[in-house]
């Protein structure tokens, strides 16, 4: 049953499972040294990144690695499809304007006509979205929700040597958890904060059109539907606001960086990663990268990092956990959990 009676009774709300799913096509550094004038160790030392997985976009599109991940979070949380009562797709590429990657997948996996809608926050779009079901739970509208990040953003890369300072960075993903009613209150969100700059955004857009295009950066055709990043923009960006962000949403709930067990972060760049570790403390435990192997995924990258931990064995009950995430629009977002 899909949209219970909102009540004024505060629930807790849990991390019931989460899943993945990866295009089996994988591109090394080296694959791309054939198509473009890169190398491995460029691509290394600046980022961090080895290999992505790339999807087939004959056989496969965005709605199909997010109906993989979320079956895989479903089974994964001891549920039914038929058990979900909303679905919400973290995404900035969907395979159409319409239908909604989340209609897709509520259909296809067969939770029967509930909710679905689909959030563009970019890299942010699956912190964004476990904000929002979060409170669908916490105010007793809904029972469970897969909150799934899904991106296919290799579409928007140009493969060749004028497009090699942003197609080296990306790949294709999809990963899911599953949010369920609780009735301890103490678990759930301890705090969260959401931003957005589309001011900043003439760093980091893919214009659709010539009037998309802002005076800092010159038209031309061959540029439409393609990424344009002005990288150390929003590598300054990013290493600015990342422990803004961190101590804000510390500060939040009233926390000290320590008190966190996991810091669940968008892997754009390892660099990136390595500064926050730094300047906060973090042990590589606390803080895990796996940039190395999928690149910057967009949406999926912050479930994909969480899922590696939870089957790892590393993510238990009773910790606090972080999820992280910055990207175009500018936007970034956090959202810090009692487990
Ligand atoms: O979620 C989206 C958020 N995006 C990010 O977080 C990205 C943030 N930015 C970055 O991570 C870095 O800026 C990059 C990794 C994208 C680039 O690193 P950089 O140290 O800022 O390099 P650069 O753009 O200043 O380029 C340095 C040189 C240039 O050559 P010249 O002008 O010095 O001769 C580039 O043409 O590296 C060249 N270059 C490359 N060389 C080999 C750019 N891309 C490549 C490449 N392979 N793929």
């Amino acid at each position: 049953m899909s949209g219970h009676a909102r009540t004024s009774v505060r629930v807790g709300v849990e991390i019931a499972g989460s899943g993945a799913c990866l295009p089996s096509r994988r591109l090394t550094n080296n694959d791309l040294v054939s198509m473009m004038d890169t190398s491995d160790e460029w691509i290394v030392q600046r980022t961090g990144i080895r290999e992505r997985r790339v999807y087939d976009p004959k056989v496969e599109g965005t709605a199909d690695l997010a109906i993989g991940a979320a079956r895989a979070a479903i089974a994964d949380a001891g549920m039914k499809p038929t058990d979900i009562d909303l679905v919400i797709v973290g995404t900035m590429t969907p395979d159409a304007p319409t239908p909604g990657v989340a209609s897709v997948v509520a259909a296809r996996i067969g939770a029967g006509h509930v909710g679905a809608m689909d959030v563009n926050g970019a890299c942010c779009g699956f912190v964004f979205s476990l904000n929002v079901a979060h409170d669908m739970i916490n105010s007793g509208g809904y029972k469970s929700i897969v909150v799934i990040g899904a991106d296919t953003i290799t579409r928007f890369c140009d493969f060749t040597t004028a497009g090699r300072n942003v197609a080296v960075l990306f790949g294709d993903a999809a990963a899911a958890i599953v949010l369920r009613v609780n009735q301890d209150p103490s678990i759930g969100l301890l705090a969260q904060a959401m931003h957005s700059d589309g001011e900043g955004a003439r760093n980091l857009f893919v214009p659709g059109r010539e009037l998309d295009f802002p005076p800092n950066v010159e038209y031309a055709p061959e540029k439409i539907h393609r990424i344009y990043m002005d990288g150390q923009a929003v590598f300054k960006f990013a290493v600015g606001t990342f422990p803004k962000l961190i101590e804000q949403t510390l500060e939040k709930a009233g926390l000290a960086a320590d008190d966190v067990d996991h810091y669940v972060c968008h892997q754009s760049n390892y660099r990136i990663l390595n500064s926050a570790r730094e300047r906060f403390g973090l042990s590589p435990e606390k803080l895990s990268v796996n940039i190395d192997r999928y690149g910057n995924t967009v949406g999926a990258s912050v479930p994909l990092v969480f899922d590696e931990l939870r089957k790892s064995g590393r993510i238990h009950p009773g910790q606090k956990v972080m999820f992280l995430a910055f990207g175009a629009g500018l936007t970034w977002g956090s959202s810090l959990w009692q487990l």
